[in-house]
């Protein structure tokens, strides 16, 4: 098992000081809008890599009326301790400490597994590519943790060659160091991507047929093919290099680069009816990304064998029908870890019986109801 046993914030958001005893059950949060539901779900995701379920600044999460940072402390499964502090407002890092030890935010993402559902994605098949590539390398961030660092890698380079772009002369030699760093980091995220991909792929055709169609996932991208076939990294790498030195009049005249990872699509085909998912009804969208959680849930427990993942989904069960509802329920019960669910109203988690702990949340309190 994998769960909260104990959730403590300090000047988060809404919470201005709050401690959450929980039993290892699954986690429903009930209470009016505005209450803080989400904002108790971010604090979770704070144990992740990245910057959590709303891609918010540290900074942001502070409480409004305190300005010196925010704490969280949480006890996993009755044992582990972990806390998660930005101290000050200044501070771009976030400090770690397991069982009062300081970790790098990387050994967290060890033992911690992470995925998430929030309305925000809602619209990510209809959207343009960066949304989906987001959306894909967030959960490859989960799976790979040092896809973090790649990502970021590829960033700097990148602005750096767009900065040698934009000055309308290239001088060879700079651009060949510059993108030599470039396809590094780029290929690494290509092949990256490709494993994160082949593992969804796999644990969404193992999924059962039920309420959550299957999607057919793949990668729109030079790189992310070659990783795809199996190319090794050196082939991706002069694959990538190539690309950008042929692409250099083409990158002037357009400004940026505009060849790369930084480029590629993911693309989903709603299985059921052979469409791009961008053209599913709303209701089969969502019926979708739901899938593809759950199935994301389940490779990041590496089929069982690794930790379960906490799993928080943000107002997911208002949008199902009682009979997917209960579904979902089941689901997350089987796939072992705990889950995290909001609502406006408890009777949204009613088909979770006994198998849920209900948490009401008005306005930066949170109390246990019930047992
Ligand atoms: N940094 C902050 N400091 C203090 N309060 C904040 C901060 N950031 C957000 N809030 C407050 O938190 C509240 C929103 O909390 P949250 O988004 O968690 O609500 P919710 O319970 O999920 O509501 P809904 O059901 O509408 O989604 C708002 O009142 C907002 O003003
Ligand atoms: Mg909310």
């Amino acid at each position: 098992m994998t769960a909260l046993t104990r959730l403590s914030l300090t000047d988060f958001r809404n919470y201005a000081g709050l401690t959450l005893r929980l039993d290892g059950r699954h986690v429903c949060l009930y209470g009016a809008n505005g209450a803080g539901k989400t904002n108790l779900l971010e604090a979770v995701s704070q144990l992740g890599p990245g910057r959590g379920l709303r891609s918010a600044q540290l900074s942001e999460m502070t409480r409004r009326d305190a300005g010196r940072g925010w704490a969280l402390a949480a006890v996993l499964d009755d044992e582990m301790k972990v806390s998660v502090a930005l101290e000050g407002n200044g501070t771009a890092k976030r400090s770690v400490r397991i069982d009062g030890a300081p970790a790098a935010p990387g050994d967290l993402a060890e033992r911690v597994r992470l995925v998430w559902l929030t309305p925000a994605m809602d619209g990510v098949f209809r959207g343009g590519a960066g949304d989906r590539r987001r959306f894909l390398d967030r959960l490859v961030l989960a799976h790979l943790p040092a896809h973090g660092r790649a990502s970021a890698r590829y960033e700097k380079a990148l602005s750096e060659r767009n900065a040698l772009i934009e000055r309308g002369h290239v001088d060879p030699a700079w651009a060949d160091a510059i993108e030599a760093r470039l396809a590094e980091a780029g290929a690494e995220m290509a092949v990256n991507r490709a494993i994160v991909l082949e593992a969804l792929q796999g644990a969404v055709d193992d999924r059962p047929e039920g309420h959550f169609p299957k999607a057919d996932l793949s990668l729109e991208g030079e790189a992310e093919i070659a990783a795809l076939k199996g190319e090794d990294f050196r082939t991706i790498f002069d694959l990538l290099v190539d690309g950008y030195r042929g692409g250099r009049r083409r990158d002037i005249a357009a400004g940026r680069t505009l060849s790369g990872p930084h480029r590629s699509d993911l693309s989903v085909i709603h299985r059921p009816t052979g469409a791009p998912a961008g053209e599913a009804s709303t209701g089969q969208q969502k019926a979708l990304l739901i899938g593809l959680m759950l199935a994301s849930a389940t490779a990041l427990s590496a089929g069982g064998s690794g930790p379960a993942p906490l799993m928080l989904l943000d107002e997911a069960a208002a949008h199902l029908d009682p009979d997917r509802r209960a579904a979902l329920f089941d689901e997350l019960s089987a796939l072992g870890g705990q889950a995290w669910l909001t609502g406006t109203e408890a009777f949204l988690f009613e088909a979770f019986g006994a198998r849920a702990q209900r948490v009401l949340v008005t306005e930066g309190a949170a109390e246990v109801v019930g047992d």
